[in-house]
């Protein structure tokens, strides 16, 4: 493996539409975090960069249903991510965002450069425009009849319905979002990156060059590639983005996945004078952290850009995820099934670490995972508590007990000690070399191993024991104990660095080092600890079941929502409906009817006389609490017998879509015996 000088790490833009959630940290953030807290740690030259990503349709889209500016869209969901992404610590050396001034210019000189040294094809077609608002209509701007399963409202780009990928002109009865109009087919000009062109070079760069990139990201390249690539517009007709910096293209804006991934090199300019030895420079290594979503674009068209140019480095790899699914179901922001980490970290006050153990540990790396409340819980439980929190517990409480705090110095040594030693000193290699090929989950568990290795030394050497009859045994068994906290406190340092943060504090020691991981006389016979809190508590079934039940009543808002009101009847005439005589009466009595789990016997007051009602909504309302309301009732429906009792005439509901019954009664109070007609 090259040794290079610096490292670039960039993390996908999230889109400044929504606040960013478990996937987003699981898929990119945690996993980049940990690696550039890891080359940190070993003194190296390292830049994590991020940002949000302000453009494309979909923020014009939710601007103009708001009725606010895709300015003011960005600027709230830009300030949320970013707060969240500080709170979990995520150490960014820059979190910036695309509609800075320094990258407004660094996208446009990026295109001028591109455009000047004639890599781009012009091309005129043929697409959709509203006339009534003289503007051409992006493809998420037109919407119609889906020509495959004929689902209405699909989009120009996409049919969402049935999954298909539609041009916008397949489309049947294709109306503008914008004014409802039809819109009409009218030429404009484009300027295209004609990826044909480099498909050669791109086939020997990742399939002959990078074979040792993750078999999902080689995958995905190869199969982009064995299919063949075509020109790709980097322009739109928008009115949101980065103007095209050429004449003849007013009104015209870079595609939002050309400046995108330039807005990792602005972030870098704002972030350092210096930033082209990170760009420019042979000797610089740069990882792109993306999720599978975002493979074509970070290792085929983005290098293809950075390729045209030719005077930047291209990325060495491209260490991308698969997806979290939460609950068994996809992650999704329009339907709000998602961990949002602004209200995690508002339920969860200083379970930042937590979310990012639980995060790693079930990591997408090879294949989609699921995140599950129950297995949050049992990891935090069964693991952070009762594995490294209850080690070194266990470790800093006997140390204060036994020595006032004061580290005892090593004895003579006995055959476990020696294994345990030589344990503690072989971690470094193991988690260095899981680190180093993007494998966090096993650099994690590897990590987690010497925690173990902690609680089987205690287990078995049982100090509170020993130190009734050998006290010179338990200052070894202890100075022991104490050098594996110590090597914990480095190790968890990329991962748990607000629990690291922790354990020197209650070890009273400074800063750490990586190379001094598997040290064994890291704490000094003599150094004086601290008393210690617990690092982690328990999480008890209480609040995993009201996460559970939060997620149960997103899951039947959105069935509500979703759920199609049943087709129309056959029509009818107006003398068939005045057959019917429907009064507005009033309950004055109720009653459950025995033996029966849907049934009300109800007394009602009709205006003409008072009868007894049996009703089926016994589930759905409670006897005392419908005296005195207000109902419908068809009253000349024959009589029938239910459960032994004459019902005459019945209650008018309405069904919901998740089948509850609601009374259908007027607004304001009228006289019983009011007819509804
Ligand atoms: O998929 C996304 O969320 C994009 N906003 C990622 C952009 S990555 C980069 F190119 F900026
Ligand atoms: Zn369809």
């Amino acid at each position: 493996m090259k040794d290079f000088k610096r490292t670039l790490i960039t993390t996908a833009l999230p889109y400044a539409n929504g606040p960013v959630h478990i996937g987003h940290l699981a898929g990119v953030y945690v996993p980049a975090d940990i690696y550039a807290r890891y080359l940190r740690l070993r003194g190296k030259d390292v830049i994590l960069i991020g940002g949000s990503d302000e453009h494309g349709v979909p923020i014009t889209l939710k601007a103009k249903n708001e009725g606010i500016t895709p300015q003011d869209v960005v600027d709230k969901y830009h300030g949320i991510i970013k707060k969240s992404f500080e709170d979990f610590g995520i150490s960014f050396d820059v979190y910036s965002r695309t509609t800075t001034d320094t990258h407004y210019e660094t996208a446009s000189e990026f295109f001028k450069t591109l455009y000047e040294k004639g890599e781009f094809v012009e091309k005129t077609s043929e697409q959709f425009y509203d006339e009534a608002n003289n503007q051409f209509l992006a493809d998420r701007y037109i919407t119609g009849t889906c020509p495959h399963c004929n689902s209405e409202g699909a989009y120009g780009d996409q049919c969402e319905s049935c999954g298909t990928s539609l041009n916008a002109t397949d489309l049947i009865n294709p109306v503008s979002v914008i004014s409802g109009n039809i819109p009409v087919l009218k030429e404009t000009k484009h300027w295209y990156l004609p990826l044909d062109k480099y498909e050669d070079w791109l086939k020997q760069w990742i399939l002959e060059d990078h074979k040792e990139w993750k078999p999902n990201v080689y995958g995905q390249c190869k199969s982009w590639l064995d299919s063949g690539l075509h020109p790709r517009a980097v322009t739109r007709d928008l009115n949101w983005g980065v103007p095209v910096p050429v004449e003849g293209a007013e009104g015209k804006v870079l595609y939002v996945w050309f400046d995108a991934p330039i807005g990792y090199i602005s972030a870098t300019k704002e972030l350092t004078p210096d930033w082209e030895k990170y760009w420019k420079d042979e000797e610089s290594k740069m990882v792109h952290f993306i999720g599978k979503d975002n493979i074509v674009f970070h290792c085929i068209i983005f290098p293809a850009m950075l390729k045209a140019d030719g005077s930047y480095v291209l990325p060495e790899n491209v260490p991308a995820n698969e997806f979290l699914n939460l609950e068994g179901d996809k992650i999704s922001t329009s339907r709000n099934w998602a961990v949002w980490l602004h209200e995690y970290l508002e339920e969860f006050p200083g379970k930042e670490d937590v979310l990012k153990y639980v995060l790693t540990a079930n990591a997408p790396e090879s294949k989609d995972n699921d995140f599950t409340w129950k297995d949050y819980q049992a990891r935090n439980n069964n693991e952070l508590v009762a594995v490294l929190g209850n080690f070194v517990n266990r470790a800093l409480v006997l140390t204060n007990k036994y020595y006032k705090g004061v580290v005892p110095a090593l004895g003579e040594l006995n055959d476990t000690d020696r294994e345990t030693l030589a344990e503690i000193a072989s971690i470094r290699e193991q988690v260095e070399k899981s680190l180093e090929n993007y494998r966090f989950r096993e650099a994690l568990k590897f990590a987690m191993d010497l925690a173990r290795l902690g609680n089987k030394y205690l287990a078995d050497e049982e100090p509170w024991k020993v130190v009734k009859t050998d006290e010179e045994r338990v200052k070894t068994i202890m100075n022991v104990c104490l050098q594996i906290t110590a090597n914990l406190a480095i190790v968890f340092e990329p991962f748990l660095p607000f629990t690291a943060e922790k354990l020197r504090s209650f070890l009273n020691v400074e800063g750490v080092n990586w190379e001094d991981l598997g040290r064994t006389d890291l704490l000094a016979a003599g150094h004086q600890i601290n008393k210690p809190q617990l690092l982690f508590e328990k999480i008890e079934d209480s609040v995993i079941e009201a996460q559970v039940q939060k997620l149960l009543d997103t899951k039947k808002a959105n069935e509500m929502a979703e759920a199609k009101a049943a087709p129309a009847k056959e029509n009818i005439e107006f003398d068939d409906f005045t057959k019917m005589d429907i009064r507005v009466g009033t309950i004055i009595g109720a009653e459950k009817v025995a033996k029966t789990k849907k049934l009300l016997k109800l007394e009602v007051d009709t205006g003409i006389d008072t009868r007894t009602v049996v009703s089926g909504i016994a589930e759905y309302y409670k006897p005392e609490e419908i005296i005195g309301k207000q109902v419908s009732i068809l009253v000349n429906l024959a009589p029938k017998k239910l459960r032994g009792i004459e019902s005459q005439g019945m209650i008018l509901m309405a069904e919901d879509a998740d089948g509850s019954l609601k009374f259908v009664a007027p607004t304001d109070a009228v006289k019983n015996g009011s007819e509804v007609r």
